[in-house]
């Protein structure tokens, strides 16, 4: 297919979907909103002071710290007239530091050798994770997270550089499942998991990025590229996978088109059979 070639291509690895369901991004993107007198527990149960309420602004605030920090009951009490807000923190924050690495490493061993859902191989998830925390990278973009494999590798690298991946998948069971397993490795924080067609989020994303991982449909390749190197910071890099062996099409012009780019440093990491290009910014 030639660069710029119309939608019509199949998406290899979508899968057969019934149905495509648009863009809908979940936001993450809330901060939570500092509240006085909450006692935060890091797990277990706890029980907040009482917070007078001043019912519009006093509930979106709660509604961001229920986003951020896992699950909280509210207990609405009214004492002498006044109207109280008890929070009751009944699950606590996502692990970090060494908390996160143990529940990260345990969470890969359980699920060894049962990631088939077109999941990149460990060594190649490895490999992602290193280049993030060696190069210290923070903005993130996955294009096709599947059921979230090599998401949580990058999350996990994100979580020790303060970073924060959004990742794109276009079928909505794995999408699903890729939420449940995020969340179960401790990551689900650092992600932006969006369920739609990248053709068109990809593009729409402002950045800028300092890490790519291309993982979606291979024919789009070159055009996930031209939408996406602008927006990539100088010394960031663009990787993709499946670039090794005979490649398709798509894949071969892909090569070409990042190994001709101007300011780009391509090299390809055949660590692992399926091959992982490495494309950097000058
Ligand atoms: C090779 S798998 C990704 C594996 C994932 N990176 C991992 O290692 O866990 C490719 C994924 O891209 C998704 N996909 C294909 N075309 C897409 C598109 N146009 N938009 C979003 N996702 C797409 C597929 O549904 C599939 O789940």
């Amino acid at each position: 297919m030639s660069i710029g070639a119309a939608r019509a291509a199949p998406r290899h690895g979508a899968g057969p979907l019934s149905a495509r369901t648009s863009a809908a991004p979940l936001d993450h993107h809330k901060k939570a909103t500092p509240v006085v007198g909450f006692q935060k527990e890091h797990y277990g149960v706890g029980v907040g002071f009482p917070v007078i309420l001043s019912v519009g602004p006093t509930f979106d605030a709660w509604a961001g710290a229920i986003t951020n920090m896992g699950t909280l009951v509210l207990a609405v009490a009214s004492i002498a007239g006044m109207t109280l807000l008890l929070p009751v923190h009944i699950a606590g924050q996502q692990p970090t530091g060494t908390e996160l690495d143990s529940k990260v490493k345990a969470f890969l061993e359980q699920r060894k050798g049962t990631w088939h859902d077109l999941n990149v191989p460990e060594s190649d998830g490895q490999l992602l994770h290193d280049l993030i925390v060696k190069h210290k990278f923070t903005r993130a973009l996955e294009i096709g997270t599947s059921t979230g494999h090599s998401g949580i590798w990058i999350a996990w690298a994100l979580a020790k550089t303060g970073g924060r991946l959004t990742t794109v998948e276009l079928d909505p069971g794995r999408h699903r499942t890729a939420l449940a397993n995020f969340k179960e490795a401790g990551v689900a924080s650092y992600i932006d998991a969006r369920l739609g067609d990248a053709h068109d989020i990809v593009p729409a994303l402002p950045g800028p990025f300092d890490f790519v991982f291309s993982d979606a449909d291979k024919e789009w390749y070159t055009q996930y590229a031209q939408a996406v190197w602008p927006k990539v910071a100088r010394g960031g890099c663009f990787t993709a996978h499946n670039v090794a062996g005979r490649v398709s099409r798509g894949i071969a012009e892909f090569l070409a088109y990042m190994k001709a780019l101007p300011d780009a440093t391509t090299t390809v990491d055949t660590s692992s059979s399926a091959g992982v290009s490495i494309s950097c910014k000058r």
